[in-house]
């Protein structure tokens, strides 16, 4: 049994292989966090090792166990809300019918399950009931009848434990929720710790960064609608000296894949509160009476033998328990893509000379990029317009597809089906589905706009786009890209619940993607962001391999493979080769050595 239930100490235990998570029910009722770190088997009740000294000009609770001394604003709790006298970061914040922002969760059940629920309408990991266990832990706010459902999914056989969270809303009111992380937990003694996340830009993607772990709080983010080019939803607290084989690691990692947050404060008695979840800047969710909410997946891993394990137990997870499809574990092929041979300037005769070539070189697959649809001869037309341009495949997509395969090559092809060009039908036939703000001329990137995926006929409108398309001809592989960020964000059917849009959107994506993932179940689907804007476990689930990075110069990328693989999976991670002197770089380098 990975979680057990010591009633006599109020304490849930959650084994893995090497490690130990343990709950605390505080007098039963205040969820603590009693301890994660290397197995242990028994732990005295917190009361009798922890000091509960008070601090100067910190609220206590009289109606605490341990009298005024236990005051909530030093006590590790397990899931902290805010207004009730911890005044670190707080891992959930909401607004009620009177105004009043103070909720005080309290324990009412716990249930504990073999398997592991899947989250409603988001990515997240799976297994059997031989695979994880899970242990939920349902906690109410009495007077609002908020209830908070914690869930945590052990995976026994990699140090892991897959954490989120569900909010109910039992109440007669509504409620705005404002921040509900999917993770938070307290280290303690975390005192001379690093930390460690992945940073970086366009071209430049996912370099490590290490640094102390100052008092006060260090935190990454992303406001861009997705995770981003230059913070990876990636964190870990570590042991100073801690390197690839040595030392204690605490690793995080955000299954989502559009605005987050990930942080970790050091308080004065110590410990490191580490929250990660949904950005809460610029969030506000509308929790209508009756309805309920669900936070995205974090997963946590413990290693005491240093980053190496960590990053082994992040692999052997999201490859054998995130991944799916028939390419969870099959051999990728080799291809070859056109765009840095041709970029927008080609016609079919250069695509087969290409592929020509290609077959001499043994390469598996011609990806035919951007430019093949929609009269789109540069980057200011034709997204929206999914259907093939006869100037450049006389005989439409199906025969330049036919003539591929009988060159003995397999056929991939390029789309950005969430962006749509200010030249194009598309944006003529239907102007209000380019997300702007009505009130300002909309900003271009790349000369483009995004399709507002809050509004459920545009995702129709994909699905049913991309369906004619992945139906049209024999094709086995898309890169599916996404070359621009969102602004100005709002959406006409949103009303006045405009801070819904960030997670709405990502809501609407991840439908998109189940939907036809399962439809093309044959299709290896490669996510691209300009790159690696978009390289998260989130898009992992549907899109089992990464388009790691634009930059293809060998010696930038050994940086940017590296990073990856600190969570991510080799078999997820595309790696490339491509002519000399490199494109982004101009550095020359030779494919002998
Ligand atoms: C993005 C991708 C590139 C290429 C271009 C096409 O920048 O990262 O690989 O597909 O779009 O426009």
């Amino acid at each position: 049994m990975a979680i057990i239930f010591n009633e006599k100490n109020n304490q849930f235990y959650l084994h893995t292989k090497n490690s130990s998570y343990i709950i605390e029910l505080l007098d039963g009722r205040i969820p603590l966090h009693a301890y994660w770190g290397k197995s242990l088997k028994n732990m005295p009740p917190m009361g009798e090792w922890k000091s509960t000294q008070s601090a100067t000009m910190t609220p206590v609770d009289t109606g605490m166990p341990w009298g005024q001394f236990a005051c909530s604003g030093s006590l590790p709790l397990e899931y902290p809300a805010y207004g009730t006298g911890d005044m670190r970061e707080t891992a959930f914040l909401a607004k009620y019918a009177d105004g009043s922002r103070t909720t005080r969760f309290e324990y009412v059940s716990h249930k504990i399950m073999r398997g592991k629920p899947a989250l409603n309408g988001l990515p997240a990991t799976y297994g059997n009931e031989t695979e994880v266990e899970t242990l939920i832990i349902t906690l109410c706010d009495a007077h609002t009848k908020l209830v908070t459902e914690l869930y945590y999914s052990v995976f026994e056989k990699y140090d892991a434990i897959a954490r989120s969270v569900r909010l109910i809303n039992n109440g007669k009111s509504n409620v705005l929720i404002n921040k509900a992380a999917s993770v938070s937990v307290d280290i303690h003694g975390a005192d001379g710790m690093e930390f460690m996340h992945l940073y970086g830009w366009w071209a430049r993607e996912r370099h490590i960064e290490r640094a102390p772990l100052i008092e006060g709080i260090q935190k990454i983010d992303s406001k861009r609608g997705a995770s981003g080019h230059q913070h990876n939803p990636f964190i870990a607290l570590l042991q100073k000296n801690a390197d690839e084989t040595y030392g204690e690691v605490y690793g995080f990692s955000l299954v989502y894949s559009g605005s987050f947050e990930a942080g970790a404060e050091l308080d004065i008695y110590r410990n490191a509160r580490v929250t990660a979840g949904i950005n809460s800047f610029d969030f506000g969710w509308n929790l209508e009476s009756g309805s309920t909410f669900q936070t995205p997946e974090a997963v946590m891993v413990y290693s005491a033998e240093g980053l190496g394990k960590m990053s082994r137990c992040f692999h052997s997870l999201y490859r054998n328990n995130l991944c799916r499809g028939k390419y969870q574990y099959a051999e990728r092929p080799v291809l070859v893509n056109n765009w840095e041979a041709t970029y927008f300037d080609f016609n079919e005769e250069k695509l087969l000379a290409i592929a020509e070539k290609a077959k001499q070189l043994d390469i598996d697959m011609l990806v035919l990029d951007d430019g093949w649809f929609g009269g789109r001869t540069d980057d200011t037309t034709g997204l929206g317009d999914w259907t093939a341009s006869p100037e450049i495949l006389p005989d439409g997509l199906k025969g330049f597809a036919d003539k591929i395969n009988a060159l003995g090559l397999d056929f991939g092809i390029w789309v950005e089906p969430e962006m749509i060009s200010p030249k194009s039908e598309l944006y003529r036939r239907h102007p209000d589905w380019a997300v702007r703000n009505p009130d300002y001329t909309p900003l271009l990137q790349r000369n483009q706009y995004v399709l507002d995926l809050c509004n459920p006929d545009v995702c129709e409108f994909v699905i049913d786009a991309m369906t004619k398309v992945f139906s049209s001809a024999n094709i086995a592989y898309v890169k599916w890209d996404c070359n621009r960020n969102i602004t100005e964000l709002y959406s006409p059917l949103l009303g006045d619940r405009q801070k819904e849009f960030s997670h709405r959107y990502m809501l609407g994506l991840y439908r998109i993607l189940q939907t036809l993932t399962e439809r093309f179940p044959k299709i290896l689907f490669e996510s691209c962001a300009a790159g690696g804007n978009r390289v998260d476990m989130g898009m992992l689930c549907y899109a089992p391999q990464f388009w790691a990075s634009d930059n293809t110069d060998f010696y930038d990328r050994v940086k940017i493979q590296e990073g990856t693989l600190t969570c991510y999976p080799q078999n997820t991670i595309g790696a490339h080769v491509s002519r000399s002197p490199n494109h982004q770089t101009l550095r020359r380098s030779n494919i002998e050595n």
